[in-house]
């Protein structure tokens, strides 16, 4: 059975991915765009996809992805990918050597940390839990709730040197510069990824960058069935659920449509990023919408009341393995989300964070609340679980280079 609504590939953001790719010099073109059945099992890779900066590095994209967005001064090469990854698993990264980026991103839980609320190299706690970077190259702004950060090389310096929290505790850039052109082993690693530049804080930006580019997962047995037409590569259940996913009574595709599982996106050649953040009634501590201090999300940082509990809609690719949920790990199951949804909100009786949720004036009219039977239940999850993507969980070329 294929959904009414899904004819050709990935839907809702898919619309645009297309119109993206029409008006480039692309010979290609996301895959995704090929009729249902039809055998798109090749790999759309860098030579059709137009970029000139890509040309240096051979994306494995799976079919139906739109070549990501790659910032001119810092184009891909494996060598920085590979350099990347290596600084990615080093613990000398942090100041008292005990925490790397790895600590906090997990590759076998797609580079979340399976706690709520991340805790850094000095034991402090991170009032929101660490993201996963799946498909990161494609995020239009980074971290939950950052209008304006845009960068994932400007990322970088924040988990290294940012001190509300101390996520790895760096003090200061000289020393790291010094430290790293100390290790006689990433000499070579340096000078091919970066030839006759010396190790320095920008260089392990953009190469951390990089290696995060490369994190592209699209390869769960959903992708199967639905991009390669397999059949029988998910249930007849997850098929039904991912038929709710897309109606208008349970609403998730406006917010987690597309290719990447979330609307907020952005690729090569697009004019117009999608950078949504949306209030979906988690909290309402006064009344009044509030979500609780400090994760009041957009406002945090625009200061806008009406940007209040307002939140980048995570993918749901490799859900299943990302568990407890929300920027604040606040639900411990998937099914314990479906049931925030269906309420059109969550209703906290009493304690921490009480409030009707589902009474939150802020919230998005896209979270209305819906009845969802058990067998509905049953397939929505179903559906998600269909999203995770093994080869992506445990590839080597993602995995510690330093084991
Ligand atoms: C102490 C745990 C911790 C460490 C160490 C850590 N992170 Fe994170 N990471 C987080 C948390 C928590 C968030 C969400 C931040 C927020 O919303 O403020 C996050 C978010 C991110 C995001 C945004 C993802 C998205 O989809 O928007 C990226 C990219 C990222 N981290 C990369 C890194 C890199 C690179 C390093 C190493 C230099 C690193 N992290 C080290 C916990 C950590
Ligand atoms: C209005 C946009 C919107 C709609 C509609 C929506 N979501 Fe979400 N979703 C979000 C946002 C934003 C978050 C993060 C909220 C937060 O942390 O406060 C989220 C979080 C999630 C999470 C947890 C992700 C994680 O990594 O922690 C899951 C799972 C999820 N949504 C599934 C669904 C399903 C299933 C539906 C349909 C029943 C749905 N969503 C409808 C915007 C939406």
């Amino acid at each position: 059975m294929r959904p009414r609504s899904v004819s050709s590939g990935y839907v809702s953001v898919l619309a645009v991915v297309l119109l993206g790719a029409c008006t480039t010099s692309s010979s290609g073109g996301p895959a995704a765009a090929l009729p249902p059945g039809s055998t798109a099992g090749e790999d759309s890779g860098a030579s059709d996809a137009g970029v000139s900066e890509a040309a240096t590095y051979a994306w494995q994209l799976p079919p139906g992805f739109p070549a990501p967005r790659v910032p001119e001064d810092n184009p891909m090469t494996a060598a920085k990918v590979e350099l990347g990854r290596r600084l990615f698993y080093d613990t000398r990264l942090s100041e008292n050597g005990t925490y790397s980026c790895a600590t906090c991103h997990l590759q076998a839980l797609a580079f979340t940390e399976g706690k709520g609320r991340a805790v850094g190299s000095t034991g402090q706690v991170h009032p929101r839990g660490s993201m996963s970077l799946a498909n990161v190259a494609y995020a239009a702004t980074l971290t939950w709730g950052h209008p304006f950060l845009d960068s994932l090389e400007r990322q970088a310096q924040l988990p290294m040197f940012g001190d509300t929290p101390v996520e790895l505790g760096l003090r200061s850039q000289a020393e790291l510069e010094q430290r790293l052109r100390e290790i006689p082993e990433y000499a070579p690693w340096f000078a091919e990824a970066f030839p006759g530049e010396a190790p320095s804080l920008l260089a392990i930006e953009r190469a951390i960058a990089s290696f995060e580019r490369s994190l592209i997962s699209g390869r769960a047995p959903f992708d199967r069935w639905l991009v390669a037409g397999e059949d029988g590569a998910i249930s007849e259940s997850a098929k039904r659920g991912y038929a709710l996913f897309n109606t208008e009574t349970f609403e998730c595709y406006h917010c987690h449509g597309g290719f990447a599982f979330t609307d907020h996106v952005v690729y090569a050649d697009e004019a117009f990023p999608q950078t949504l953040f949306h209030n979906t009634g988690l909290y309402n501590v006064d009344g009044q919408g509030s979500f609780p201090a400090p994760n009041t999300g957009v406002e945090s940082v625009t200061g806008n009341p009406a940007d209040m509990g307002r939140f980048k809609a995570p993918t749901l690719r490799n859900i299943e393995v990302t568990a407890p949920y929300m920027h604040d790990g606040s639900i411990a199951t998937l099914s314990e989300v479906l049931d925030h949804y269906a309420a059109g909100g969550r209703t906290i009786a009493a304690g921490e964070g009480a409030g009707v949720g589902s009474a939150n004036p802020l919230k998005s009219n896209f979270v209305r609340g819906f009845r969802m039977t058990e067998a509905e239940r049953v397939d929505l999850l179903a559906f998600l679980t269909s999203l995770t993507d093994v080869e992506f969980l445990t590839s080597p070329e993602h995995s510690d280079p330093w084991q």
